[in-house]
Order: structure tokens, then sequence, then C-alpha cells
């Protein structure tokens, strides 16, 4: 075995490691395939769900195996919103911000959420416990303004409410 297959080989191993083999072996199919690039972005979705996220490992993993530059996976990772580049929290906390919501108070509810846990959207606070996301309708307008926690819908929802609705979560985690 020469120094180049060796080398060759070591890249997959790593790259092999850093996924599982479902979907090492979906990737290997899809990079039989004439356009293996045009199977990327089912390609991250999977690694996605797996992983909950798309780290730089995972990433590099992609691009060796399917045979696609690392600059194209990393693009498309970036480009599309609903691809996530760092790990979520324990609670995903997602503010409705659909009109019904909006409209009775949804915006209050979000700033309130930030300020307590000291985020944006789009950010995890830095204990991991929390990630907080602004989504579209999650269609329980009666409820309005709506909070989901994981997949869990809070109604009716108040800023004054968010301090104890956190806590609660806090003492939920602390007691798995
Ligand atoms: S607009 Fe918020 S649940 Fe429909």
């Amino acid at each position: 075995m020469n120094t180049t297959t060796d080398n060759r080989e070591q890249v997959r191993a790593k790259s092999v490691a850093a996924l599982t083999p479902e979907i090492v072996a979906y990737i290997e199919s899809c990079a039989q395939d004439v356009f293996p690039h045009s199977h990327l972005i089912s390609v991250l979705h999977k690694v996605q769900h797996q992983f909950g996220y798309l780290g730089r490992e995972q990433l590099d993993a992609v691009a060796q195996l399917l045979q696609v530059p690392a600059s194209k996976v990393t693009g498309v990772a970036t480009f599309y919103h609903f691809f996530r580049l760092e790990p979520r929290g324990r609670f995903v906390i997602n503010v409705c911000m659909g009109t019904a919501c909006y409209v009775k108070g949804a915006e209050r509810v979000a700033d309130k959420l930030k300020e307590e846990l000291g985020i944006q959207f789009g950010e995890t606070t830095s204990d991991g416990l929390f990630s907080l996301e602004g989504t579209r309708c999650l269609g329980a307008c009666g409820l309005a303004p709506v909070v989901m926690i994981d997949d869990k819908i809070f109604g009716d929802m108040t800023p004054d409410q968010i301090p104890a609705l956190i806590e609660k979560h806090v003492k939920l985690a602390q007691s798995e």
C-alpha cells in the first residue's frame, strides 16, 4: 500500500467516524450518481436530523464522502435557514411571530424571553439549556400569543409569565 492510499483511507476513516453507518451508506450510494451534488441537501437534512445540527466535522465528512468541494457543502449549509451550524439547547423555545400572535403581543413576549435568557433569536444560552427561535404560525392562533417549548404549546402568554416558565424548565433539566 502506498502513502497516497494510506492517506486516502485515513481521511475516509475520519469521515466515517464523524457520521453514522446508515448515513455513510446513504452518502456512498448518492456518490455513485452522475451528479452527487444534487443529493447534498437531502444528505445534510439526514445529518442534521441525526445530530441536531451540522458541525464542522460532519460537513467535512459529507464533502469527502460525497466528493463535493467543502466550500460548496459549507455554502449550502449556511445559505438555507433550516440548517443549523451550532448545537441546540436542551430546550428549544419557539415564539410564534405569526399575525394573530403578533397582534396579541408576541413581540413583547419575545422581548421578555430575550431579556431573561440574555440571547437573541437563533442563539443558545451559554449553559446549553435554551435555544430561542422566532417562528411562523404554529396553527394554534386561538391561543395567541403562543410559545412552543420543544413540542409543547403554551398559549395566552404574557411577558410576566416568562420568568416562571423558564424557571420551570430549569428545574426540569435539573431533575433529569
Ligand atoms: S399566528 Fe401564532 S399560532 Fe397562528
